[in-house]
Parts: structure tokens; sequence; C-alpha cells
């Protein structure tokens, strides 16, 4: 311990807000910024120090929001840049922080940048993207995320090249490799910086540096794109320039969101003396639950307790004496994560809610919280594709109009992977739409906010899952322990109970976490103690104990002092 330094990023609890879905004020039926400016009271009442507030720049939301077409100006569907300004210093007022979202390894197609680009092949601003002209042939093949083909290379008729795009056809591609790009980014940053905002998550941070010769993909990737995607030639030199030129010279933080990075190239990242971020998303449990290198495919068995102590054992490893990491279970790209890693069913679910809130914020790394998380919310698991809003679902259900999987399959397939899980609006109470709007909701509510899964209802119930988030995320602040002690997995083989222990300087916790829908029992010998002081658990049925031999309910969850 004695060699990571202590940071307000590090102690700090992030709550990520989707915009869009979460508070609607002026009755358009889309969230917007004075929603959240009149909910801070609630924010601030959960204990969590950190705002991360999804893109709400101006943009035409081909891909809500990560289609950026002008960096500085508030998406008037959101407001105006006072109503920001009202937000911030309403955030300010509270202790709390605001991190934004950098979305720069693309613009939007209706950018100024991208609109002159395309104009001419000797427009000033045709080097800001990737631009393959056609009489060199075909390009070699990239793959795109959200293109109906599948494709990342668009042609354009008006001069004849194609141009790439890793998302969608309104997403070009940024050519970080052109100083001036770099420059305009950096200039983007500082400007929300002076403002005031604490940092920014940034977007598939790890994609920028792009071999601009765009050669075949070596035969060592096997078309697993993303790892190719991740390791351009330039990157560590493009985000040390911008650490050196921007972020050091602000007390902010920043979180880059980074598919395809593995746990051996971890530190190259965050690693104090490289100077470029100080945390990331990594993927690797986004993917447990996915067919192999197919992210939006669920697969077909169950992923196993093991695998999931494995890959946080892991990649706590890494960063025990360097760096620092990030621990999520969901996000506004990924399902809701009660439904994913814990257990929805009326039965569980408020066990697994609680469960799962008491995994993140007893390891080590920096918890991210997504908005309604705190509240349990679940899957909407829409039935129909008419019901699905997001760019990704729907394309990829376009592109398989012409193979030959079932569609039906896929709409299972959704009910379950579909980002739009995650995006469905926040259960504020049981009025009409869930206290969320007064019009029709951008996308449906999830019924079940008129059966407890709602603010106003667990406000009033001692015993619910917010109720529950509040005390655990308060046990954070007051142990510790809990934030920086080291930890040990116990029970490594053990596919219903996920143990360990927090040690830090004098102070020793145990956390046992129940994974099944069982009652089950675990000895732990493996760590010795007088005493096991019951510092929280989600089920009364446990208490202080000076034996090792454990009786735990269904999902039950708990964090113990050891003496
Ligand atoms: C990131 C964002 C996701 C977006 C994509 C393209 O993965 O989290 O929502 O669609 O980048 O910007």
């Amino acid at each position: 311990m004695s060699e990571l330094k202590r940071q307000w990023w590090k102690e700090g609890v992030v709550y990520q807000i989707y915009p869009r879905s979460f508070q609607d004020t002026t009755g358009n039926g889309v969230g917007d910024l004075n929603g959240i400016t009149k909910r801070l009271d609630y924010i601030k009442s959960l204990g969590v120090d950190i705002i991360w507030l999804c893109p709400v720049y101006q943009s035409p939301n081909d891909d809500n929001g990560y289609d950026i077409s002008e960096y500085r100006t508030i998406m008037p569907e959101f407001g105006t840049m006072a109503d920001f300004d009202a937000l911030l210093s309403g955030m300010k007022l509270r202790g709390l922080k605001l991190v934004m979202d950098l979305v720069a390894n693309h613009t939007s197609d209706e950018h100024f940048w991208f609109q002159e680009s395309r104009k001419s092949r000797d427009n000033k601003y045709r080097d800001y993207y990737h631009w393959w002209p056609a009489e060199k042939g075909t390009p070699p093949k990239r793959w795109s995320y959200f293109d109906v083909d599948g494709n990342a290379w668009k042609y354009d008729k008006l001069t004849d090249s194609y141009y790439l795009h890793y998302f969608s056809v309104k997403q070009p591609d940024l050519k970080w490799e052109n100083p001036e790009v770099r420059k305009e980014i950096y200039d983007i940053i500082r400007f929300w910086f002076d403002k005031g905002v604490d940092g920014f998550r940034m977007d598939v941070i790890p994609f920028i540096s792009k071999d601009t010769t765009y050669p075949e993909i070596p035969e060592k990737y096997k078309g697993n794109y993303v790892s190719y995607y991740s390791e351009g030639p330039r990157l560590h030199e493009y985000l040390h320039e911008m650490n050196q030129e921007v972020l050091s010279k602000y007390d902010v933080m920043t979180v880059g969101e980074a598919p395809g990075i593995t746990l051996d190239k971890a530190l190259d990242f965050v690693d104090e003396d490289r100077e470029e971020l100080n945390m990331f998303f990594h993927f690797d449990l986004m993917s447990l639950d996915r067919d192999g290198d197919e992210v939006f495919w669920m697969r077909s068995d169950k992923w196993k307790l093991t695998e999931f102590k494995k890959i946080h054992s892991e990649w706590d490893k890494v960063f025990a004496k360097r760096g620092w990491g990030s621990m999520f279970l969901s996000n506004h790209d990924f399902p809701r994560s009660v439904s994913r890693w814990g257990n929805d069913s009326p039965e569980h679910w408020r066990n697994a809610s609680t469960m799962l809130h008491t995994f993140l914020l007893t390891m080590r790394g920096t918890p991210y919280f997504y908005f309604g998380d705190e509240i349990g919310m679940t899957n909407v698991r829409f039935d129909t594709i008419e019901d699905y809003k997001d760019i990704n679902t729907l394309n990829r259900y376009e592109l398989l109009k012409q193979s030959d999987i079932s569609l039906e399959d896929f709409i299972e397939n959704e009910k379950e992977a579909a980002r739009d899980n995650a995006r469905t609006p926040m259960q504020w109470d049981s009025s009409t739409h869930s206290g969320f709007t007064e019009s029709k909701p951008w996308i449906k509510v999830n019924s079940n906010y008129k059966t407890g899964i709602n603010v106003a209802a667990q406000e009033n119930d001692n015993h619910s899952v917010l109720n529950y988030f509040k005390q655990m995320v308060l046990l954070r602040r007051n142990h510790l322990g809990l934030v920086y002690g080291d930890y040990e997995l116990l029970l490594e083989d053990n596919e219903e109970v996920y143990a360990y222990t927090r040690i830090f300087k004098s102070e020793k916790y145990l956390i046992l976490l129940s994974f099944s829908e069982n009652e089950t029992t675990v000895d732990i010998d493996e760590v010795s103690f007088k005493n096991a002081e019951l510092l929280i658990s989600n089920d009364t049925t446990l208490k202080s104990q000076s034996t090792p031999n454990f009786h735990l309910k269904p999902y039950q969850a708990c964090v113990y002092e050891l003496t």
C-alpha cells in the first residue's frame, strides 16, 4: 500500500448518468440538464462523490450523443450552456465533482470539420479524417461496429474516396496523426477544464492511433479487429502528449474506455511514471457472458463464478503496486447489472442487487455505478424490434436479414444483451412514466416501476435496495482499508461464494458474497481470527461470530472486520 498515493478519484464513488434517460423537465420525453440539477439532492443523498455525465454536446444523435457535431455547444434537447453552468455550480455547492465524456476517436459526419473535409481532396480539413482514394482500389478490410454491412470504409462519391468509420457511417474517425487534430482536441479539453469540469471519461481511447498506410490486418490478429484497433503504433505517444499538454496542468481524473486492452498492457496506460491516464475500463468482464469476440452475442452456457473471480483477481494484482483500477458491472452499453450478474426474479432480486453493491464497494479500484442500479433497475427485455432505439440493435437486425441467423433468435439475444436494457428511463416514483416525464418517453419505461422498483417507494423503506446502497457507500467511506487494502481471494474454486479479505495496516476485513439461489455453508479456514465482527449484511440472519463456519442465505453479502 505504501507505494500508492492517496487521491480523491481513488476514494470517490462514481455515479454515471445517461442524460437522455434521467429526468425530463421540458415535457418532450427526453431527459435534460435541468432534470439532473433538479435531482442533485437525491444524488448527494446517495453518498457518491463524482458524476460521470454521458455526452451532452450538440449531436444529430445517430448514436445518442456519441456522434458530436459541436464540442463546445450543449445539445438543445438537453438545454443550454447556461443550464450546464447551473448544473455545475449546483454540483460544486454540494461538493460533487463532474466528469464529462470525451468522444474524440470520431466526430459526427455533421461536424464542420467533416463537412469541409469531404468537399474536396485539397480542402484545409481533408487531413482531419482518414481517406482512401478510390483509384488505389478497394481499401483493405476494416470492420465497423455499427455499419449495416459491417464495413468500416464508406465510399463518398464527391471526391471518389472512402472514409474510415469504426462505428456508424455517421461517425467518421478523426486522424490523430495530424497534429492540428490533436491540438483541436486539447483545446476542447482545456475549454471544459477551464469551466471547472473535474475530468474526462475517454471514449474508445485506445483506437485513436492508426497505421495510415492502412495495410491488410496482420495474420496474428486473426480477424480480432478490437485488438488490432487498440494497438495503433502511436497510441502511447498521443496519450502522453495529451497528458503533458493539458491533463497534467489540472487536478482532474481521467478514465479511458479500453476495449482490447489486456492485463499485460494495463500498466502502459496507468503507471504514474508514464504520465498518461489514471484508470481505464477493461472489457474482460463485459466479455465473460459473450460469445468469443462477438461482444454483442450471449454465449450459450452460463458464465461461472470461478471465471468472474479470476478476472477480478488478476486485474487487482496488476494494479496492486502501480496504477489504479476501475470497478464496474454495468454502464450504458451493457444490460442492467442485477439481471446480468445477479438474479432479477422477484424472490432474489433484492439480495442479488445489494450483494452486487457490496461487491463493488469492497473491492480495490474506484467503483462506478450506473444510474438506477442503486434501486436495482432490471433489464426491460423488449420483445419486438419496434421498441428498440439503439443503432447497434437496429443495424445488426438489418445485417442479420442478409444472413441465415433467425431474427427470433436475435430478439431473444437482445433481451439479455441489448444496450437499450440500460437506457430505459430512471424510475423515480409510481406515477405515469415513473416520474421521468409527463409526456411520451423517448424509449419505453420498464413497467416494474409500479411494483417497488422506484426511488420514492425505496426511500421510505429501511430494508430497500436504495437504503442498503447508501449504507454501503458510507461503510466504504468510513473504512479506508476497503479502498486501499490488499485483496486476497479465498475459496478460489467455490462456484457459489465469492470470498476475499482486504487488509490494510492493522485493519482486516472479510467479505462473503453468495452468488447462489441456494443456502450454502462455507468454511473460512484460510484465515485465522478470534472474532469476526459483522459490519453490514443484506440479510439479517448472520451475526458476529468466532467460528470459521458461515451459513449464507441465497445472494447474501456480509462484510466482517476480523480481529
Ligand atoms: C463507446 C460508447 C458507446 C458508443 C461507442 C462509439 O463504446 O460507450 O456508447 O456507441 O463508443 O462512440
